[in-house]
């Protein structure tokens, strides 16, 4: 992964890696409990669940928000250039109704799931998995480094400082 100069990229950074960590281990909690088998129940689902709706429930939405509401328009007014800007948008689009229909799922299923809720769940995860680790990967590629070229150091404040106070 790319080092970043810039503090908005470098936040933004490490909250795709963040992602990816949780993306990681629902992957193996997903590649270890099958689909079709018998649900999962104990503590470690327990555990998973509880991440999952603290980190792709809110935290996914606030970065989402942000990178399209300042950010990607700070890159079209920098380079005039949208075909980037517009794959990023479509991928929020999907993942962000993915994103909250497991966090549903997560919720019916925090004690234990059903056989068809864990089914769903299994298909509904591992595409959420896929789909977010490409989008982060093209991010981190392109969106990034873009914007490193883009911002100068009073914009890179002053984004910081508003996405601080979004909090
Ligand atoms: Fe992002």
């Amino acid at each position: 992964m790319m080092e970043y100069n810039r503090q908005i990229t470098r936040t933004l950074h490490q909250e795709h890696l963040a992602t990816l960590g949780f993306v990681e281990r629902l992957d193996t909690f997903l590649a270890r409990n099958r689909g079709d088998a018998a649900a999962p129940n104990g503590d470690d689902l327990k555990r998973l669940l509880g991440d999952l709706r603290a980190t792709i429930g809110g935290e996914v939405t606030k970065h989402f928000d942000f990178e399209e509401g300042r950010l990607f328009p700070a890159l079209v007014a920098g380079f005039g250039d949208n075909a980037m800007v517009m794959i990023l948008t479509q991928e929020h689009e999907i993942l962000r109704p993915l994103a909250k229909q497991l966090v549903t799922l997560a919720e019916i299923g925090n004690n234990q799931f059903e056989p068809a809720a864990w089914s769903e769940f299994h298909r509904q995860g591992s595409e959420y998995i896929e789909r977010m680790m490409s989008h982060i990967q093209k991010e981190e590629m392109a969106l990034l480094p873009a914007l490193e070229d883009v911002l100068d150091d009073e914009q890179d404040a002053s984004l910081l400082e508003e996405y601080a106070m979004n909090g």
